[in-house]
């Protein structure tokens, strides 16, 4: 008979996820905030990547899921859950990289900003907004957080970011064009990136007519889609 307590060796984790997984540091011990099913921190403990985690979620529903998995993947001795909002109490568990995956960029912007620990030397923040991208950007270089490295996922149909982050001290400003798709995307300049500004440009054209016919002003628009399209002209 087949025993339904049968647990697998590890999970099958989405390119999405998988993308973010690839920053984190050897030995880390990672915190994954509103980590749901836990797929993230558990694929990283069976992977050997990380050495402890800590899954947190501000509704007991989605812990339901991150008892239940840990269970089923055999890793209970290695995660620590709780419910919190954000990072809120996490300096219990001195985690090295903390991941805030598939929320909104001025929710994900709270939490960091609101938790002291983010700004602890030595302590990474990687960051997977599902919106608000220039939000995000605009409020870390204000507050001292720098970007270190950023890349671009596809999943299905979509292209997702991921911003890898740490609290310098130092404010920056990013130009419009930078705010929404990244200052080291632009910088990098890969294939993915060529594709993804390209869809973002056409939008925003699509955009400038209707409002610019609607008798809207679209000047910052104009502005916008002319610095996108000197930065695809360099590509
Ligand atoms: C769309 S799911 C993303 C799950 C997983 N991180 C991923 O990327 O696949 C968002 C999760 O964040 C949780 N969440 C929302 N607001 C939160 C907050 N302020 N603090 C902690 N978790 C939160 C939700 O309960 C939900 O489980």
């Amino acid at each position: 008979m087949e025993n339904k307590k049968r647990s697998f060796p590890i999970p099958d984790l989405s390119p999405r996820l998988k993308e973010v997984s690839r920053f984190v540091r050897d030995g880390a011990c990672v915190a994954d905030v509103g980590t749901d099913h836990a797929y993230l921190p558990i694929y990283l403990l069976k992977k050997g990547v990380a050495r402890y985690a800590v899954a947190t979620d501000v509704r007991e529903g989605p812990l339901v899921h991150t008892r239940d998995n840990v269970e089923f993947y055999q890793v209970p001795e290695k995660v620590a859950i709780y419910r919190t909002d954000g990072l809120v109490g996490i300096e219990k568990y001195s985690p090295d990289d903390i991941m805030i995956c598939g929320m909104g960029g001025e929710l994900i912007l709270r939490i960091v900003t609101e938790c002291e620990y983010t700004r602890r030397s030595g302590v990474r923040l990687l960051l997977q907004p599902m919106s608000s991208f220039a939000e995000l950007r605009e409020g870390l270089g204000k507050s001292g957080y720098s970007i270190e490295k950023e890349s671009l996922v596809r999943d299905g149909h979509m292209i997702y970011q991921v911003l890898v982050c740490v609290y310098t001290g130092e404010k920056s400003e990013f130009s419009p064009a930078e705010l929404l798709l990244g200052p080291e995307n632009i910088r990098e300049k890969n294939k993915l990136f060529v594709e993804y500004a390209s869809i973002y440009l056409r939008k925003l054209e699509r955009k400038i007519d209707s409002k610019g016919n609607a008798g809207y002003d679209v000047s910052d628009d104009r502005k916008l889609a002319e610095e996108i399209r000197n930065i695809l002209k360099t590509c």
